[in-house]
This record gives C-alpha cells, sequence and structure tokens, in this order.
C-alpha cells in the first residue's frame, strides 16, 4: 500500500480546511487593482487566525485571461499581472513557516491558444507532430462531430491555415480560447510530468487537478446521442433508481470525452511522481461524475480526493441532506478514501444566494457550513464564503466570463461569485487595493459590514462563527450516525465523544429532544446571540453543535 506505514487518516489532507484563494480578487499586495500572490501572502495572518490549514491557489500561470487564467500559456511561471516566479516560491515558504500547506490548480485538459504548442500547431501542416499534440480534424460544411462545449456552442473551432484558407477544426470542451490536448501523446504526457515536479521541487504540497475527468477522448471522434443531456447528466446524482437515472446513466458510461477508462492509466503515473517526494503530497482531483464513479478518481494508484460537489448543489431539506451525505461518504469509503465537502467555489453562486438569499440565505448558509464542518473529511472553503458573501449583482456590460457570451448571455455566468473581497469597513474598493481604478469587477456599494474589518470585532458574524467551527471541528472524530430526529426538517447526527449536529430546514421551530436539551452547547449557527429560550428549541434556518454527557 502506497499509504503505509502511517495510516492514511494520520495525512493532513485527510480532514484539513483548505481555503481557495481566487487570485485576482483576494488582495492587491501592489496597488494595481488586481489581486496578487504579494497579496496573499500579506494576507497568511488573517488566514491563520481563520484556522485554516491549507489554501488552493486557483491558477496564477502566464495567460491572456480569457478563462481567469484557466486558459494556462505556461504551467511552470507566474503570470505578471500575479507577480513573479520568486513570490510564488516565497508564499511557498511563508506559508509553511505558519504551517499552512499550499495546493496548486493544474490545468491538464486543455491549454491557451496562447500556448507555444498550439501556436506551432497553427504554424505547421495538417498532420504534422506539433498538430497531433491537439485535436485537429478535417472540416467540412459541419464541425467533425456534434461534441458541445461545457461553455455553450460546438466544441469545435476552424483555424486559417498558413495559406489563408479556411482549414482544420480544432476541440475545446470549454473556451475556443482552450485548446484540449491530445493525451495519447507522448509529448502531453511527459511534459505534464515536468509540471507536477516543477511545483513539487518548489514544495507544493497538492494539486487541485482541472477537469481531471476530462483528460482522455474517444479517439474516433464518434457523435454522442445526447450532447446536451451529457453536460446535465453529469450533474446529477444517478442511483436514485428512476428511468431517467438509468439513461443518464447510460449516457455517461458512453461519454465521448467524460470520466473514460484511459483516464487510470495517466493518473497512475501521477501517483507514482507525488509517492517519490518527502511528504504527504496529494493531488485532489475536480471531476464531475455521480457518486457511483467518483471511486475510481480516489485509490492508492491514482489521485488522493475527489472534490464532494453535494453541497453546492444540496436542496434546503433535512431529509435530502442527510442521504446526500449517506451517499457521498458511502461512494469513497467503499475505497478507503476520505470525503470532503465544499460549499461554494468559484464556479457556482455563493451559498447565501443560493439558499434564497438576504438574511434566510445567509441564516441558511451559516447553517451548513455548521453541517459541513461537522463532517468527516475536508472542507474546502471558497474566500469570501467565511464573510457570509452573496453573489455580488452586476450588470451585463461588466461581466467577463466566457459562458456569458458563449450563450450570448443566456445563462450570466460566474463573476457573481468572482468579485474582489472586501477587507476594510469603508466604501469600496473597501481596502482591496490602493489604485484608484476600479476594480476588475465592480463591488457591490453595500458590502462595508461584510468586510473583513467590520466582522473581525463582531462576536456574531459569519467570520467569527467560521472561525469557531474550524477551531472546535478539529476535535470531531469517528463515524457520522444519524439519529431519528421525527421530524423530515432537522437532521441530526452523532459522532464520537458525544459531540452531536442538529439542523432545521423547516419553517417551524423544533422542540429539542430531551438528551440533547441536557447536553452542552458547543456552537450555534446564530452564534454567541443570547440564545435565551431558544435552548429549548432549534430555530428554523438555525443549527447546533451538542456535547451530551453520559
Ligand atoms: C473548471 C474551472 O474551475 C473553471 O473555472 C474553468 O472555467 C473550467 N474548469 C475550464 O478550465
Amino acid at each position: 500500500m502506497a499509504d503505509s506505514p502511517t495510516s492514511i487518516s494520520d495525512k493532513w489532507w485527510h480532514s484539513a480546511a483548505v481555503y481557495q484563494v481566487y487570485p485576482r480578487s483576494f488582495f492587491d499586495g501592489n496597488g494595481d487593482s488586481l489581486g496578487d500572490l504579494v497579496g496573499v501572502q500579506s494576507k497568511l495572518p488573517y488566514l491563520k487566525k481563520l484556522g485554516i490549514d491549507a489554501i488552493w491557489l486557483s491558477p496564477f500561470y502566464p495567460s491572456p485571461q480569457h478563462d481567469s487564467g484557466y486558459d494556462v500559456a505556461d504551467p511552470r511561471d507566474v503570470d505578471s499581472i500575479y507577480g513573479t516566479l520568486s513570490d510564488a516560491q516565497s508564499l511557498i515558504d511563508a506559508s509553511h513557516e505558519l504551517d499552512i500547506k499550499v495546493m496548486v490548480d493544474l490545468v491538464p485538459n486543455h491549454v491557451s491558444i496562447d500556448h507555444p504548442w498550439f501556436q506551432a500547431a497553427l504554424a505547421s501542416p495538417p498532420g504534422s507532430k506539433e498538430r497531433a499534440r491537439f485535436h485537429f480534424l478535417d472540416a467540412g460544411e459541419q464541425p467533425p462531430n456534434n461534441w458541445v462545449s461545457m461553455f455553450g456552442g460546438p466544441a469545435w473551432t476552424q483555424i486559417t491555415e498558413a495559406n489563408g484558407e479556411l482549414g482544420q477544426c480544432y476541440l475545446h470542451v470549454f473556451d475556443s480560447s482552450q485548446p484540449d490536448l491530445n493525451w495519447t501523446n507522448p509529448d502531453v504526457a511527459a511534459d505534464w510530468i515536468d509540471t507536477l515536479k516543477f511545483w513539487l521541487d518548489r514544495g507544493v504540497d497538492g494539486f487541485r487537478v482541472d477537469v481531471a475527468h476530462g483528460l482522455a477522448k474517444d479517439m474516433t471522434y464518434a457523435d454522442l446521442p445526447d450532447p446536451v443531456g451529457l453536460t446535465e447528466a453529469l450533474r446529477f446524482d444517478l442511483d436514485d433508481g428512476s428511468t431517467e437515472a438509468a439513461e443518464r446513466r447510460l449516457l455517461i458510461e458512453n461519454s465521448g470525452f467524460f470520466d473514460r477508462d484511459e483516464l487510470q492509466e495517466i493518473y497512475r503515473e501521477w501517483r507514482k511522481v507525488l509517492d517519490s517526494y518527502p511528504g504527504d503530497r496529494m493531488a485532489v482531483s475536480e471531476a464531475w461524475v455521480p457518486a457511483h464513479r467518483a471511486g475510481r478518481y480516489v485509490s492508492p494508484t491514482s489521485l488522493h480526493q475527489i472534490f464532494g460537489f453535494d453541497f453546492l448543489v444540496v436542496a434546503w431539506s433535512a431529509s435530502v441532506m442527510q442521504e446526500t451525505i449517506k451517499k457521498a461518504i458511502a461512494a469513497v469509503q467503499a475505497v478507503g478514501a476520505p470525503p470532503t465537502w465544499a460549499l461554494s467555489n468559484h464556479d457556482s453562486p455563493r451559498v447565501v444566494t443560493r439558499l434564497g438569499g438576504g438574511e434566510t440565505g445567509l441564516a441558511r448558509a451559516r447553517a451548513l457550513a455548521m453541517v459541513a464542518h461537522a463532517l468527516p473529511g475536508s472542507i474546502y472553503v471558497y474566500q469570501g464564503e467565511e464573510l457570509g458573501l452573496p453573489d455580488a449583482p452586476l450588470a451585463d456590460s461588466d461581466r467577463e466570463d466566457p459562458v456569458f457570451f458563449r450563450t450570448n448571455g443566456a445563462q450570466k455566468g460566474r463573476d457573481g461569485a468572482r468579485v474582489p473581497l472586501p477587507w476594510t469597513a469603508s466604501s469600496a474598493p473597501y481596502g482591496f487595493t490602493e489604485s484608484e481604478s476600479a476594480t476588475w469587477l465592480p463591488q457591490p456599494d453595500h458590502w462595508s459590514q461584510l468586510s473583513v474589518e467590520a466582522e473581525d470585532f463582531d462576536a456574531a458574524s459569519t467570520l467569527n462563527l467560521y472561525r469557531a467551527s474550524l477551531d472546535q471541528r478539529e476535535q470531531f472524530r469517528g463515524e457520522v450516525r444519524f439519529i431519528d430526529s421525527g421530524d423530515s426538517e432537522v437532521m441530526i447526527f452523532a459522532r464520537d465523544n458525544g459531540i452531536h449536529m442538529a439542523v432545521n430546514t423547516g419553517l417551524e421551530a423544533y422542540s429539542l429532544p430531551e438528551f440533547l436539551l441536557e447536553a452542552e452547547i458547543m456552537l450555534d449557527s446564530e452564534v454567541v446571540k443570547i440564545l435565551g429560550d431558544k435552548t429549548e428549541v432549534l430555530p428554523p434556518n438555525c443549527a447546533r453543535w451538542f456535547r451530551v454527557f453520559t
């Protein structure tokens, strides 16, 4: 076993709280109005106090920024808007001094159109070795097949050849600025091993693998029976036994570009590299696959973790949540891996907004955080989640996400969740930058009270709730044991040492059972507000942790 002699539960990532830094919107350290690596380093004490164990940095590599850096022109360097390689090294070292692990994002499914390989492919003729690193096919009247881009529209773009005539098409499962690499080409696999080593040599502790389920393609490029349906199927749990579920399962199993068996060989090689380094180096896969396929990405011969995306979409319903948790744990338990939980990330609406917005959305988001933080495994906290930020309302003219443009505005895209953080209780830019220029996405006028400064000293703030729950979750051990609450809107589970979690998703206050009335209240999502007679009941949209003495 690759994990011997220490048991897997001794690994840092087994139960880590990982904080996702979206560098351009975190903190501007050099006054140019964009966040950068120096800015991240200057806020490490803030992150330490928050109680996180690791940071994951979204891409900071050279990029024309057509997809906010997920279009990488050189995965072994730093974009000048974010700093230099020596800034990256300094951030890694400074994090380690504070006992914070560092994970970087890898984007191996595709590169940027500015990547030297793609430029060389454009300058070379059809059939050349330069084109063989990508998926170039001859085009007729129609694209080579019916695959669709995840961002909308066809997954193929036709190029103009050197002679000025329209020529071949290249595959891009995302934006046309993100040509997919051909992973059957040995240059591609070898180059990514070099990239892994490049960052491992600089001391990074782990990788977040973008579109980890997408690298392998059907090299016959056969049409898909339902290309749009496939995209949707991947976001559903398939195990409800319905006919629709069976159909969705079939779509995925016959998918031309997601979750294919050939991936296993790629990650086997990556795992060998990770295991050859000292320390617990790890990788988490961003793989949108249904629960019953999750185990394929986590094993001693594959990657270490797979993101659990269930809480990004779970309904505000205790009974649904309970089933979701059971399935998510079972899916990875079967392969001996820990589950992971995320309430939000840079691709999803912020949790406050998703759960209804306003005071209700905030109360639910705080309660859901306490549910997630009470579960086994590791948690991923997206920057600003700890402040209770909602999505920022944006005018269409402010938007930058390629999803907005590729769907002609039919989908608004992800910009609302990517607005720069408010640090001071002032007005925009709320201490995010010293620059007079506008931030890349405008911050709302009313974020002063959601700033770090305002929340820091407010005992009832979301920031202080997160600090308390991240601190206390370290005491949580053992399996999750669900307890019948007698109410489908109330979920109660226990962990070891008498620790219990209860959440009320209903509209009525829930009268707590006798054994919880006598318990010590460890934390309440309405926090430190005086609980008064609420100790007898659990109000709607509230979660509470108890320690039951036996
Ligand atoms: C997933 C990333 O999280 C997202 O932001 C990006 O647009 C796509 N992969 C393509 O790289």
